[in-house]
């Protein structure tokens, strides 16, 4: 038995912020943010809260894969901004979308959130502890970005995706899957005791690609898959310069690479789910795809799963 996607979901918060409006908020321009990271423009969520933006995906997730609440029996939530300290954004979520049996809990691994919440689901189904889990990314990351910092407001962004699994016989599978943490490299990405978002770029940025290359080339060796035969790459939408290294260190053509950071910015746990339904939207994810996705985040954290869509 696989493990299969019946279906997704978005939330992309209404307001728009553009490297324009940033240049007016701080000492930046649109040429630096764009030539450094590839971003344009992120959403901000004024009016939508976690909970709201996750039932909104999920909802688009449900009704896509033709399911009802009362089916789903597991809900995984990646966030690093829960809609309240306790309980979880998940059992919120379980009670607004109706889902009464199963369980509910939240993931605290920051950017790689949805890679870990996908692993674990695919465990979950595989173990027949669940019959349909689904798995959400969501954040606010503009409540905890210091607008007077310009070397990390210019990156991040708000949304959610939403995805929804079952177990199947078709041939669609999770075929490998990793995570990964070091916590000794916390500090590389972190809350301040404001809350704040701090980073060390530099650093972060080679570690990344490191990691991330490693990873990948770990579960495509575990799966027996060269990175030839890789159809599509979905990775986090951190930087589209960490993107370019990680397909050239990977040897896997960069057009096989879907990006839609230069709307989104950085979405930590949720812009690989939003990815994944923007790539399936468009027709560059088919039934049958092998498609690979990655992530590296604060914790550290880092992972990568590959599947058989
Ligand atoms: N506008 C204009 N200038 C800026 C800005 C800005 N928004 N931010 C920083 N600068 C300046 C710095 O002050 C510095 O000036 P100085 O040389 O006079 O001191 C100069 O630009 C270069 O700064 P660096 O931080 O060295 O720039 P770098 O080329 O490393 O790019 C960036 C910074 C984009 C953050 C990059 O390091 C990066 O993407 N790192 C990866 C981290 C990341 O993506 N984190 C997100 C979460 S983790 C993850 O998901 C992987």
């Amino acid at each position: 038995m696989g493990t299969k996607i019946v279906g997704t979901g978005v939330y992309l918060p209404r307001t728009v912020l553009t490297n324009l409006d940033l240049e007016n908020m701080v000492d930046t321009t649109d040429e630096w943010i764009t030539t450094r990271t590839g971003i344009k423009e992120r959403r901000i969520a004024k009016e939508e809260s976690v909970l709201e933006m996750a039932l909104n995906a999920s909802a688009e997730a449900i009704r896509e894969a033709g399911v009802s609440p009362r089916e789903i029996d597991a809900v995984i939530v990646a966030t690093l901004t829960p809609e309240k300290r306790f309980p979880s954004t998940g059992c919120l979520l379980q009670a607004e979308l109706g889902v009464d049996k199963g369980f509910a809990f939240d993931i605290s691994a920051a950017c790689s959130g949805f890679i870990y919440a996908l692993e674990i689901a695919d465990s979950l189904l595989k173990t027949e502890k669940a019959d349909r889990v689904l798995i959400v990314g969501v954040e606010k990351l503009s409540e905890i970005v210091d607008w007077e910092d310009r070397s990390t407001c210019v990156l991040f962004g708000d949304g959610a995706g939403a995805v929804l699994l079952e177990r199947s016989s078709d041939g669609s599978d999770v075929l490998a899957s990793r995570m990964y943490s070091d916590g000794n490299l916390w500090d590389l990405l972190y809350a301040d005791n404001c809350g704040y978002i701090k980073m060390k770029g530099r650093e972060l940025f080679k570690v990344a690609v490191r990691n991330m290359e490693e990873v990948c080339r770990e579960v495509l060796e575990t799966a027996g898959v060269g990175p030839e035969e890789v159809d599509v790459v979905i990775p986090h939408q951190a930087n589209v310069r960490i993107i370019n290294s990680l397909a050239e260190r990977l040897g896997i053509p960069r057009e096989r690479f879907f990006v839609n950071i230069e709307r989104y910015g950085n979405t930590s746990a949720a812009s690989i789910p939003i990815a994944l339904h923007e790539a399936l939207k468009g027709g560059k994810v088919e039934r049958g795809d092998l498609v690979l996705f990655t992530a590296m985040g604060g914790g550290l954290t880092w992972g990568a799963v590959l599947i058989r869509f």
